[in-house]
């Protein structure tokens, strides 16, 4: 592993463009906004920019749309890593991060538009959002398969593009050894589509409570191969989840995502649709999970090497504190975001400075990294905006010391 090492991030790019209004239009009616404003967003940038942020070097791996509203997407994106001085922490401009995005695979769709949201916000706080998909839905032309450069480690993947292309990366990653999966599936898949997903391909599944509850519905049901060890625990715990009730209740919902976690960690290699050598090595894949709770921080389920290399296959589900906030919330838009893209550059971090496979303090180190994707998350849900909001790691370490 060397510093050349590669967070790819095959997702979207959007222009979110804030129109602030008295009301919401209304069908037929005309209306003067008195206020607009124009913000970078979408998975794909937002993580990119988030892991950069955090030190990685990224490749991004998107599309923009024709014309000059593309080209100058594509340069914004792909400009020094800048930190942004005015988020609650001191930011040194001898502290820019050493990481970077990189922009040869954003490609310039000549079909139509970038990425947009175009979203109403009115005077009571209401809004309505229209979402335009532009270039995130196009493809390169044919024929193609994805080509994972030889130096990335690893690979965050989010669902703002056709899920033939999600699923085409998976599986590219999953063929080529040492690339690390990271996986958000935001916005939701179907039940059908999450029933027959490579769910062997994820290393690291990254989910809300929602969707936990989600993707646990549509596994567990749709497999009849799948003996879940309290069955009736999981089930009620996964029902708990989905109802959205009681989601204030943060013990109640710790403990059903705890179980419902563990379940699915345990389920979810063993449900694979992805064969590559039809021989038993793929049952050895190990999907961990990290589910983000808001407000009461986050809990994991993974194996580490420690408990693998000593012949245990214990599931343990551990929960981890939000960070503190020093100031009230603001906007947690893209805080999952920011968290996926720390979280890479983390886990890429502790990759370098151990190699793979050292099991000493690994726990601790673990919690190290996810210490400062919370920290991360709390500056950026303590600020107004998404990428604007995120810190760079050496404000991260600021806030920590
Ligand atoms: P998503 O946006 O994907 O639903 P979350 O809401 O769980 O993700 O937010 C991701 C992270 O942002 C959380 O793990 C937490 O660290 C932070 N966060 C989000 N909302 C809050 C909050 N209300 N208070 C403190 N931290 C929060
Ligand atoms: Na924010």
């Amino acid at each position: 592993m060397s510093d050349e090492s590669i967070c790819l991030v095959r997702g979207s790019i959007n222009i979110d463009e804030f129109y602030d209004l008295p009301t919401i239009v209304r069908p037929g009616q005309t209306i003067s906004a008195f206020n607009f404003s124009k913000r970078l967003g979408g998975k794909g940038a937002n993580q990119a920019r988030a892991a950069a942020r955090a030190g990685a070097r990224v490749l991004l791996d998107a599309a923009v749309g024709q014309g000059v509203e593309g080209e100058s997407v594509k340069k914004e994106l792909c400009g020094p890593v800048k930190g942004v001085e005015d988020i609650g922490v001191p930011f040194d401009a001898g502290d820019e991060p050493e990481g970077g995005i990189l922009g040869e695979r954003i490609r310039v769709w000549d079909d139509g538009s970038t990425g947009k949201a175009i979203i109403q916000r009115a005077e009571d706080g209401e809004n309505s959002i229209i979402i335009l998909a532009g270039a995130n839905a196009s493809l390169p032309s044919k024929p193609y398969t994805p080509l994972i450069p030889q130096n990335t480690t690893h690979l965050l993947l989010a669902n703002e593009i056709p899920l033939d292309e999600t699923l085409a990366y998976l599986r590219a990653a999953a063929s080529q050894q040492n690339v690390t999966t990271i996986y958000n599936p935001s916005p939701m898949p179907t039940s059908s589509e999450l029933a027959a997903f490579p769910w062997n391909c994820v290393g690291w599944l990254i989910v809300n409570e929602g969707e936990l509850g989600d993707i646990a519905k549509a596994v567990f049901s749709s497999s009849k191969e799948v003996k879940l060890d309290g069955e009736g625990e999981v089930n009620g715990a996964v029902r708990y989840l989905t109802n959205g009730k009681d989601k204030e209740d943060g013990k109640k919902t710790i403990e059903a995502a705890s179980i419902v976690a563990k379940a699915l960690h345990t389920a979810l290699p063993r449900l694979s649709s992805f064969d590559d050598d039809d021989s038993e090595t793929s049952t050895a894949a190990v999907v961990n999970i990290i589910c983000t709770l808001g407000a009461s921080g986050v809990l994991h389920v993974r194996r580490s090497s420690f408990t693998a290399s000593q012949g245990k296959d214990e599931v343990n589900a551990k929960c981890l504190p939000a960070a503190k906030l020093l100031r009230p919330i603001r906007d947690t838009t893209g805080a999952g975001d920011c968290f996926m893209g720390y979280l890479a550059a983390g886990l890429m971090r502790l990759q370098r400075k151990d190699g793979a496979g050292c099991a000493e303090g690994e726990e601790e180190k673990f919690e190290g990294v996810l210490k400062r994707c919370l920290t991360a998350c709390s500056i950026c849900v303590e600020n107004e905006g998404a990428q604007d909001s995120y810190p760079t790691m050496a404000q991260v370490e600021t806030r920590l010391a």
